[in-house]
């Protein structure tokens, strides 16, 4: 009894340890895509509809992909263009960090939001580090073409 009791106290305990370090990390990522994650038109593209690119064969990769490694190149969302440049984060956050804040934004941020607590695993993102460090996997704006953008 006292067992189940400690086990429970320290899960939760751990759940809460990850949304709240996906919330930190969020704000390097709000500078730019806004707190709401609205982004601002022509400039910055909403992260509110991640959840219909994560559901896709290969969402999952694209969104680590571009934490990861960046983005560049002309996309649309959600009927505006967009033609800037992200920077990779891959070289500052660790495999934790970028699969908390995804967690945070798909979670917390998205509208609709997912239900699943934690989508993206530290095992994801370090799956697709390794591909990118073999020189394995396209740009993140190659694998965008791959997927029906929201
Ligand atoms: C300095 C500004 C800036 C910061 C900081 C930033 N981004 Fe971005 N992000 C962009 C821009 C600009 C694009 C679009 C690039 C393009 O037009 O090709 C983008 C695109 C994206 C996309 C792709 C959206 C889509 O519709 O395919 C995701 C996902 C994303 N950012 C997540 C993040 C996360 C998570 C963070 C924090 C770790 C972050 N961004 C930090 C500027 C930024």
């Amino acid at each position: 009894m006292l067992c189940t009791a400690v086990s429970v106290l320290s899960f939760s305990t751990s759940l809460y340890a990850e949304d709240q370090s996906g919330k930190q990390t969020f704000a390097t990522c709000s500078a730019c895509h806004l707190a709401t994650g609205e982004g601002i038109p022509g400039a910055f593209p909403p992260l509110t509809k991640l959840p219909d690119i994560f559901e896709q064969e290969g969402g999952k990769q694209y969104l680590i992909s571009v934490v990861l490694q960046g983005l560049s190149g002309p996309i649309t969302s959600q009927g505006n263009a967009f033609s800037g440049y992200m920077q990779a984060f891959g070289p500052s956050l660790s495999d934790s960090e970028i699969a908390s804040v995804l967690n945070y934004v798909l979670t917390n941020v998205a509208k609709p939001s997912l239900d699943d607590s934690s989508p993206i695993s530290e095992n994801d993102v370090s799956i697709v580090r390794a591909k990118i460090a073999q020189g394995a996997l396209a740009k993140s704006h190659t694998l965008r073409k791959a997927l029906t953008a929201p």
